[in-house]
């Protein structure tokens, strides 16, 4: 993959910084007040950019830039104003849940409540319901961004875990990957069904028309797992992600069907129908619980990842039907039922 296209003065100084052809921006730039970090694509991008270091990296780029420490500082700017905007975001969400928690002490129930009253907007009930062809190509395009790297965050995750959590995770991780057949890696079945619909299946192929939320979905999931101190916040985003994910699964598969996309493309969701339906129970009780159980002071930080990912998945559905002029139908709460 080639370093994308700049899209604002951050992308454009971090792209000669990559390149080698000049300074960063001063980090001010990117801490001074932009409002709305989630839809800002400069920052989004730039950001994606600077953690993509971590990741398979750039053809264009040096891989000694992963740990340049300019790079590293500038990355610290931009990821304290997402992570600021994300603790705002969900403030009432995850004190509401704290005080469950404290009064039931039964974490695990209290985060399956915080999941289940996620109300964002329900893209696979559109997509099912009535979304075009050329639709439902649109939502695989952007979805790519994260679904080519699906499960990588977190496994930055293990070496910061010990006992049940970390043997949960090596669980789910396991199925992630293929459960020892390389053809069933989940990223490999994404490449798959974009193939299957005449798409590129490259890694960051559809990276310069990711809208900002879509960037920010892949970016907070990376926030969350390249820092040991938010490792709490990586978990619950892990356990929100897969406890929303068989239901509409079901919905996005009968949709494949019903635009007429080939077989192939819908194998990966029929996949996650079954698998996440396992997964949620692990996430949430056997990674989550068993982590808070180990130490309670992480507890907060679970609820506030599980919560960013709601808040952010929320958005960029929410982005995605308005791009489309859609009516959003029933919500989250209403489909999970
Ligand atoms: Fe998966
Ligand atoms: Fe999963």
């Amino acid at each position: 993959m080639l370093v994308p296209h700049p899209r604002g003065p951050l992308t454009e100084g971090v792209v000669r910084a990559l390149r080698g052809d000049g300074d960063l921006p001063q980090a001010a730039a990117a801490s001074t007040e932009r409002p709305g970090v989630l839809e800002d694509e400069d920052l989004q991008l730039a950001l994606w950019m600077l953690f993509e270091l971590h990741y398979r990296g750039f053809d264009d780029v040096p891989a000694e830039s992963e740990w340049d420490v300019a790079l590293l500082g500038f990355r610290a700017a931009l990821e304290d104003r997402l992570e600021a905007e994300l603790r705002a975001l969900t403030k009432s969400t995850v004190a509401k849940a704290l005080r469950a928690v404290e009064s039931t002490e039964d974490f695990a129930e209290q985060l399956f409540v915080l999941i289940e009253g996620a109300d964002g907007p329900s893209v696979a009930g559109y997509l099912q319901r009535e979304a075009t062809k050329e639709q439902v190509v649109e939502f695989l395009r952007q979805r790519s961004i994260y679904h080519l790297k699906e499960a990588d965050p977190y496994s930055l995750v293990f070496a910061r875990l010990d006992g049940a959590p970390k043997t949960a995770l090596a669980e789910l991780q396991y199925d992630e990957y293929g459960a020892g057949r390389p053809e069933r890696l989940h990223q490999t079945m994404f490449g798959d069904a974009l193939e299957g619909c005449g798409l590129d299946r490259r890694y960051g192929a559809y990276v310069d028309e990711a809208s900002a939320v879509t960037l920010a979905t892949s970016n907070v999931a990376s926030l969350f797992s390249l820092q040991r101190r938010l490792r709490g916040a990586a978990m619950g985003h892990l356990a929100a992600f897969e406890a929303t994910s068989s239901a509409p699964c079901r919905k996005i598969a009968r949709a494949i069907e019903r635009v007429g996309l080939p077989e192939v493309v819908r194998t990966y969701f029929d996949e996650h129908v079954e698998a996440d339906a396992v997964h949620e129970q692990v996430a949430v009780r056997h990674i989550c619980g068993a982590l808070v159980a180990q130490d309670p002071a992480l507890a907060e930080d679970v609820l506030f990842g599980a919560a960013a990912c709601l808040a952010v998945d929320a958005l960029a559905g929410q982005r995605l039907l308005d791009s489309w002029g859609a009516d959003p139908g029933p919500t989250l709460t209403a489909e999970a039922s």
